[in-house]
């Protein structure tokens, strides 16, 4: 598999080496991320809100190996929370963190993961704003969870994300379809074993399904996360079904991926949230987006050769 392959090899320092110093790779990234700085997620979110857009912003980087490390990321969400803010622009965007960049990895890393979650969640909130947590590989889920119900003690608008590829999910979506709460369903970023994930696309869009029909008709604010056109549509459909109002659900896409299909959504008068990573630290998430897409691989392969 083309996917689990080039993640393997991602991992080698080699190869992060040579895409990272390549001249062509800054013209990919910048497909894909919105720049290095705050201000440069604050400028896409000004760029996508006047066409109608909400943002969900991702500071880059994961798996944080030292405290002093984990807690410059909390200093960099504290700064765009605050830039957003400054800016007008609270009642169009969240933030999105890992808690693996939050120290969950770390000695002790889910008190600190918690403690630095709460600091970002607290700033949000004085500036109007929501975090999501997104969810990482599969050896983090139970640990992500039991975080995420402790954030919600003090701050109940905390999403959660779930991914239909893992077999667990059905049952984490009937957990978390409660009033109140925020859940984003994608599909799943990560190479898992078969022991815990559907390998075939076939299997996991119907997980999606069965996921997000409990999601729509639980009493819970469901975030449809995904660019396939047929999920999109069911999606459309089961909110009629369920006879939601347009506020009571959203959709999400990433930055630079299909951004027409992104405007058609919010032109019929759905709430459609993109998600912007922005920082330094983009390599790991270009390789996910590569690897999900050979036609992404493609661009990326066009675009070397192109420059050389
Ligand atoms: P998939 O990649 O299977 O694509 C399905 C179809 O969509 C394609 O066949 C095509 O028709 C269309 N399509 C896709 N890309 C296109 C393109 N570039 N141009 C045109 N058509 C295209 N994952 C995770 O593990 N943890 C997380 O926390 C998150 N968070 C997250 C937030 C948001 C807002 C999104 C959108 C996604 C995530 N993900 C994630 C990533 C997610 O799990 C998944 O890897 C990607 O969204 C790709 O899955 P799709 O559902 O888009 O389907």
């Amino acid at each position: 598999m083309l996917d689990r392959a080039l993640l393997r090899v991602s991992r080698s320092q080699g190869i992060k080496k040579l895409v990272t110093r390549a001249p062509v790779t800054s013209h990919v990234v910048s497909r894909f991320v919105a720049g290095e700085e705050a201000d440069d997620a604050v400028a896409a979110t000004r760029r996508l809100s006047a066409t109608g857009l909400r943002v969900s912003i991702d500071h880059l980087g994961e798996y944080t190996t030292d405290r002093a490390h984990a807690d410059k990321i909390v200093s960099a969400y504290l700064l765009l929370l605050d830039r957003l803010h400054e800016a007008g622009l609270s009642a169009w965007a969240e933030v999105s963190v890992k808690l693996s960049a939050l120290g969950q990895g770390l000695p002790d890393g889910e008190r600190i993961a918690l403690e630095n979650t709460e600091l970002i969640c607290g700033a949000a909130r004085t500036a109007g704003m929501t975090v999501t947590v997104d969810m990482e590989d599969h050896t983090t889920t139970d640990s992500t969870l039991g975080i995420l119900r402790e954030l919600r003690k003090d701050f109940p608008d905390t999403g959660a994300v779930l991914q239909a590829y893992l077999y667990r999910t059905e049952a984490d979506c009937r957990d978390l379809a409660y009033a109140g709460s925020r859940v984003r369903l994608c599909k799943g970023a990560y190479s898992e074993p078969e022991s815990v994930a559907f390998k075939d696309q076939n299997e996991i869009d119907r997980s999606y399904v069965r996921c997000l029909k409990i999601l729509m008709a639980g009493e819970g604010y469901p975030m449809l996360a995904t660019h396939d056109p047929r999920l999109v549509q069911i999606g459309q459909r089961l909110a009629t079904d369920n006879e939601r109002p347009l506020d009571s659900y959203e959709f999400q896409m990433l930055y630079g991926i299909r951004p027409m299909e992104q405007q058609r959504l919010a032109s019929l008068g759905h709430l459609m949230r993109v998600y912007v990573p922005y920082g330094t630290d983009w390599y790991g998430y270009l390789i996910r987006r590569l690897a999900e897409r050979p036609a992404n691989l493609a661009f990326f392969a066009r675009a070397l050769i192109s420059k050389n």
